[in-house]
């Protein structure tokens, strides 16, 4: 395994790669490596010649105020787990090789990037799908791995993908979940012990709500939910709704596809979650 932080050489490298008609497969991640990325990456091991997984805590997709110095790092552990995943390449770069002081240029995608998480973490998914397309362009990678935990991120990146006609194919993966059905998530490693107790309430409480999609209606499904969700204490709703899980888009009665998707705020900590309901 090499541990790379030019994205020059990791550029020269993979093209190299992709001439001798090797599949490259990419894992983006900010690291704190947990069963959720490795899921991601054990993925494209097997589906690929090369697996590629960059770790990077991007500072350009934290809002004013938000964890960025906070976030948690342990590169250390991150880079034994990439080993023992058979990861090829590690590409660790610093935030100057990404985004130096003179960097310009973004990536927007409209719209997508306004609603739900949007609304809450201004310009977030324009630092997300930023920092994307240079890794796209920095790996030819034939397939890039992204979790449904990240839904609206997740549809996010293959519009942009779509829409600039990049070459990489964005392979979705099933969120990975404690016992207890709380999303893993970097972020976990924030809850106080009974915060972590609490915070397994959010995925049942969208589970049931999602069990509900086919015979009830909406609004009163949303409601219901909501009601469970204020009595866990010390937990603020930022939104639950439900989308076309294809595009995002409002739903209808007749909507077949969609998607129960959540931000709440238990303590400091932000949580979402996300289910899959069909009419
Ligand atoms: P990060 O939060 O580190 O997540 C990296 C990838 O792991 C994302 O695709 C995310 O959806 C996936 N992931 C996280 N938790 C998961 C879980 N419990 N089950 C399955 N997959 C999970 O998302 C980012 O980093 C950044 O925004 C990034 C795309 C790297 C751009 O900076």
């Amino acid at each position: 395994m090499k541990v790379l932080a030019k994205s020059l050489l990791l550029q020269k490298i993979a093209l190299k790669h992709l001439k001798n008609g090797d599949e490259i497969g990419l894992v983006p991640t900010m690291g704190a490596l947990h069963r959720g990325h490795v899921s991601l990456i054990d993925k494209s091991v097997k589906n690929n010649d090369v697996t590629i997984v960059s770790i990077f805590v991007n500072p350009t997709q934290f809002s004013p105020g938000e964890d960025f110095l906070q976030y948690p790092r342990s590169l250390e552990k991150d880079l034994f787990v990439c080993k023992k995943s058979h990861v090829d390449y590690v590409f660790v770069p610093n935030v100057n090789e990404m985004f130096s002081a003179n960097h310009k240029t973004f990536v927007e995608v409209k719209e997508l990037q306004d609603i739900l998480c949007g609304k809450f973490r201004t310009g977030h998914f324009r630092g997300v799908a930023t920092m994307v397309a240079k890794l796209f362009n920095i790996s030819f990678a034939d397939k890039a791995y992204f979790g449904m935990k990240d839904f609206q991120q997740l549809k996010i990146l293959e519009k942009m993908a779509k829409d600039l006609n990049f070459r990489t194919k964005i392979i979705a993966c099933p969120t990975v979940r404690e016992k207890d059905g709380l999303a893993l998530s970097s972020r976990n490693a924030y809850l106080s012990f009974e915060e972590r107790d609490l915070s397994a309430c959010i995925n049942k409480i969208l589970k049931q709500a999602a069990s509900e999609f086919k015979n009830k209606d909406l609004n009163s499904i949303l409601k219901a939910a909501e009601v469970k969700l204020q009595k866990i204490p010390n937990l603020k709703i930022e939104y639950i709704q439900a989308v076309n899980s294809k595009d995002l888009s409002s739903i209808n009665k007749n909507s077949e596809f969609c998607c129960l998707v959540l931000a709440v705020r238990l303590g400091k900590t932000r949580l979402i979650d996300n289910v899959l309901m069909r009419k």
